[in-house]
């Protein structure tokens, strides 16, 4: 078993992008708080966990076998460009009722963003006045640790983990800046466009020992330097991209289609979306981001290599199109080119009206709470065990990522049976030759 530190005291979430998932997210654990609605999707809240045999009958809810900071200990907090408090950001993300606003209103409006390391260069179409300044990167590094320290010391709290909820910067590539940490520092001091903001605000949480969760695609944390600096100040970090919507189906769907040896011609993606999110994908750049994370998981899950009959000639195509109508409330269009016994082909359709934020606020709460429960075991590094939230897993660089959702959930049960001393569950069916 491990050492676990008790979750004494409050925990802060601070959230660099105070839009739509992050206040969805807030206003949802509020209105929980006050028992006005329930958390439905998060496993931390909702989920139970089998131990040892069938017949033992035992299966804790997960929030009772490991030991996590609790709902009311939560206090909230972040940086936007934009100088809404987080009610006025809900109404404008135009989520969540009057319903689930109205009751927590005041605890909304308390909720002020600190100004943010923005660049526009990284977000061609988004531009807002509550940004800092400084000299350089490594500068306005110090600033968002200078605010670290003050959130936590205003408001007494124990300890902090970092949420990355803002908007997808442009695609970019690992590069020398990126290598080691004297390397990334130097590039911090020298301005180097290699290194974009979600890289400052992730280094700087983790020079203050505060893990660090990446929910959009930006290469971010994925870079050997921050790798290493995580591993040498203790800290836990994970990404990329919250595994929501269309690649949540995709992961759902595509390990049914290989456990049961069904072939795949192709697989077209479409949706449409009118939230800021759907904006900032409409460039390019930030597009190109997102597309690489959507396109990634069939491949890793289908491994065509090893069945060349059934996947090598899969054509995958992933759009996204703003239409802002539909606001949050995305529509993702699925035809999925499929063949069965002696090559006789099958479609099958799926139109999965969602929402984008619903689906998403569920996964901010159990990382923050899961990634300060490995923060306080003495876990760093890349948090593997959590790529069930992820549509881009990171992982360590020597092996493959692992998409499958159903794998994924057993890797980060069985994390949980191992933090508490229990038997790993293999599904081998040991219990019949006791
Ligand atoms: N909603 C989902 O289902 C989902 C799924 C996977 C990933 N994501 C990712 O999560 C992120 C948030 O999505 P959203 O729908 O809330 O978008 P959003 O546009 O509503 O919110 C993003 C916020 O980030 C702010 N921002 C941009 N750059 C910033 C910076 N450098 N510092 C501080 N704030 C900054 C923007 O002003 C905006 O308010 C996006 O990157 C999105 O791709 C969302």
């Amino acid at each position: 078993m491990c050492e676990i530190k008790k979750p004494k005291g409050k925990l802060g979430i601070l959230i660099p992008g105070l839009g739509a998932v992050a206040t969805t997210f807030i206003a949802g654990v509020m209105n929980v708080r006050k028992g006005l609605a329930k958390p439905i999707g998060s496993l931390t809240q909702m989920g139970t966990i089998r131990l040892g045999k069938r017949t033992e009958n035992r299966s804790p809810s997960i929030k009772e076998f490991v030991p996590l900071a609790e709902l009311d200990d939560l206090v909230f907090g972040g940086w936007d460009i934009f100088e809404d408090t987080v009610y006025e950001a809900s109404l404008n993300a135009g989520v969540l009722s009057h319903e689930h606003l109205d009751p927590i209103r005041s605890e909304l409006n308390a909720i002020r963003p600190m100004k943010a390391v923005f660049d526009k260069n990284y977000v061609k179409k988004l531009d807002g006045p509550n940004v800092k300044s400084g000299a350089n990167k490594m500068e306005l590094a110090e600033l968002l640790r200078e605010d670290m320290r003050c959130f936590k010391s205003d408001n007494d709290l124990d300890r902090l983990v970092l949420i990355w909820c803002a908007s997808t910067e442009i695609f970019m590539k690992k590069s020398g800046v990126h290598e080691t940490i004297e390397s990334f520092e130097q590039g911090m001091r020298d301005n180097s466009p290699d290194i974009s903001p979600s890289m400052v605000y992730a280094y700087a949480a983790l020079m203050e020992n505060v893990p660090f969760m990446n929910g959009a695609p930006n290469l971010t944390v994925d870079i050997p330097a921050l790798a290493q600096l995580s591993i040498d100040r203790n800290v836990p970090i994970g990404g990329k991209d919250f595994k929501t919507g269309q690649t949540l189906m995709k992961t759902i769907l595509a390990p049914g289609f290989k456990a049961r040896l069904i072939g795949l011609n192709g697989w077209f993606s479409t949706n449409i979306l009118g939230n800021r999110d759907g904006e900032v994908l409409d460039d390019p750049e930030s597009f190109k981001t997102k597309e690489e994370s959507k396109l990634g998981a069939l491949e890793y899950i289908l491994q065509p290599k090893l069945y060349p009959d059934l996947y090598k000639d899969l054509y995958h195509k992933v759009r996204i199109n703003y239409y802002p109508p539909r606001g949050d409330n995305k529509e993702g269009w699925d035809n999925i080119d499929i063949f069965g016994w002696l090559g006789y082909p099958m479609q099958i359709k799926i139109d999965f009206l969602c929402r984008d934020s619903i689906l998403a606020a569920p996964i901010v709460l159990d990382l923050a709470l899961f990634t300060d429960l490995a923060h306080r075991s003495g876990m760093r590094g890349t948090q593997e065990w959590l790529s069930f939230y992820f549509k881009s897993p990171m992982c360590a660089p020597e092996i493959y990522p692992e998409h499958d959702l159903f794998i994924q959930l057993m890797k980060l049960k069985n994390t949980l049976r191992h933090l508490r001393g229990e038997t790993l569950i293999t599904h081998l069916g040991l219990e019949y030759y006791d």
